[in-house]
């Protein structure tokens, strides 16, 4: 159970970390420019609704599970239904699913750590404005650099691992969680100071019902979705390690809050920028490495080194923390067999540092980027699968599990501390959300995206 295990040591270090994991690539690059492009205002409102009754389900569902068995995810399932322990694979697939986005999130960790590197060193002030593309494809292709990075990305993250739950993961997100929002802020002054920015805010706020479509729709769940890291059972693992006295619903409730709104926040920071200058907005690496450079340029010598410095450092911090929480996770899984947290760790790190370099080579212009199947790279397949099947699948099957099977008077004790909490929710979250809801988004999501 969670107490003999090395778990958080407080509520507050436990937010800080699941927040952590939250706060991700996906905040910054993909949640800005989805509200932007279906709608602003309605796509923003049908996001919180989907984030606060869809993902935090799940998410309170994995925190119930983690904590309540104090496993990781496959012996979790295995607890809780010993009779039918097919169940079990539903938490192999998310260990996979860690494993593959690990994977590619060191790819994309190890870019942001050399546009890092570049703008406090001065490169990026030396690019011209036009040039930008052609600079980002050639170091995405080089064959030494990325892999540069993303070994030493991976090596900070491991070394995170190792320190343990609680002076490895905990410490780190407690000061790198106030770091980011400080970054973010800065950004968010700079931005909103800038003549013309007011074009940038009405993108990203101004409600336009014409432009929510049905994809929109479900590029807006998915977004909640991936963005509260469900659906792959890092958070079964970061609730093993919750203190039994914590009101788990609270938890889930903070971890919510804080990934939404620095996803709003990094809007405010980016697109009043973009818009202030003349760029047309983005997502993804072409917002990133493509358009952002040209804005922090027009800031002059100093502002390209400042204020381009502070954004690649909140990806690279936001990135981290979701990097720890998915080495976490699998290391934790594979310490279950191995009895050897350590060994689990570096032998993960070096497995998955593996499939990224494969994944970096076969990027677009890469060794491997004509290696082709089905018409997709590797990088390609493993971007796909992360971000459009395996995440709702797995998600899916725990909801039916956490609803279904699990017995209500289970969850009931553990969501009240063993009767001690107030859970005038409860029949609500649990008849309503968990039961039918949730699964009906998600299968709705599945069928919609096959
Ligand atoms: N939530 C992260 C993001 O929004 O970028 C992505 C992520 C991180 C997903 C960690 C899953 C995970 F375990």
């Amino acid at each position: 159970m969670a107490e003999s295990k090395n778990g958080f040591s407080s509520s507050f270090g436990a937010i800080m970390a699941a927040a952590g994991s939250a706060i991700g690539l996906g905040n910054i690059w993909r949640f800005p420019y989805i509200c932007g492009k279906y709608g602003g205002g309605a796509a923003l409102v049908l996001y919180l609704v989907f984030v606060f009754l869809i993902g935090m389900t799940l998410l309170l569902s994995e925190l119930v599970i983690g904590r309540r068995t104090g496993h990781t995810p496959m012996k979790a399932f295995e607890a809780l239904q010993p009779k039918r322990r097919a169940w079990r694979y539903v938490g192999l697939i998310g260990i996979i699913t860690c494993f593959l986005i690990l994977s590619i999130y060191l790819v994309i960790s190890g870019w942001t750590l050399n546009y890092f590197w570049e703008s406090v060193s001065g490169t990026l002030a030396s690019v011209a404005d036009g040039d930008f593309a052609a600079h980002f494809a050639a170091f995405a292709a080089s064959p030494v650099a990325p892999i540069v990075c993303l070994v030493v990305f991976a090596a900070l993250t491991l070394v995170v691992i190792l320190g343990g739950v609680q002076n490895g993961i905990e410490k780190v997100s407690k000061v790198l969680m106030p770091v980011l929002l400080v970054l973010v802020l800065l950004l968010c002054v700079r931005s909103l100071t800038l003549p013309g920015a007011s074009k940038g805010l009405a993108y990203l706020f101004h409600p336009d019902f014409s432009k929510l479509s049905w994809e929109g729709v479900l590029a807006i769940l998915g977004q909640a979705l991936f963005s509260l890291s469900v659906g792959m059972g890092v958070m079964i693992v970061y609730g093993s390690y919750i203190p039994k006295s914590d009101n788990l619903f609270k938890s889930a409730m903070w971890i919510t809050v804080c990934d939404t709104a620095i996803a709003l926040l990094a809007g405010v920071a980016i697109f009043p920028a973009v818009f202030a200058f003349g760029q047309s907005p983005d997502g993804g690496p072409g917002l990133v490495f493509n358009v952002l450079p040209v804005v922090f340029n027009s800031m002059g010598n100093v502002g390209s080194i400042v204020f381009g410095g502070a954004f690649f450092l909140l990806l690279a911090v936001a990135a981290l923390t979701s990097a720890i929480s998915l080495l976490e996770a699998v290391t934790a899984w594979g310490a279950e067999y191995l009895h050897k947290r350590n060994v689990s760790a570096a032998l993960i790190t070096v497995l998955s540092c593996v499939v990224a370099v494969l994944a970096a080579y076969a990027y677009e212009g890469g060794v491997l980027g004509g290696v082709k199947l089905g018409g997709m790279s590797l990088f390609d397949w493993l971007n796909k699968l992360t971000g459009d099947y395996l995440p709702p699948i797995c998600a899916l099957l725990t909801i039916l599990f956490f609803g279904w099977v699990v017995k209500k008077d289970v969850v009931r004790d553990e969501l009240s501390n063993g009767g001690t909490l107030p859970t005038r929710w409860f029949e609500f979250f649990y008849l309503v959300l968990a039961r039918w809801l949730a699964p009906i988004a998600l299968i709705v999501a599945l069928v919609a995206g096959i």
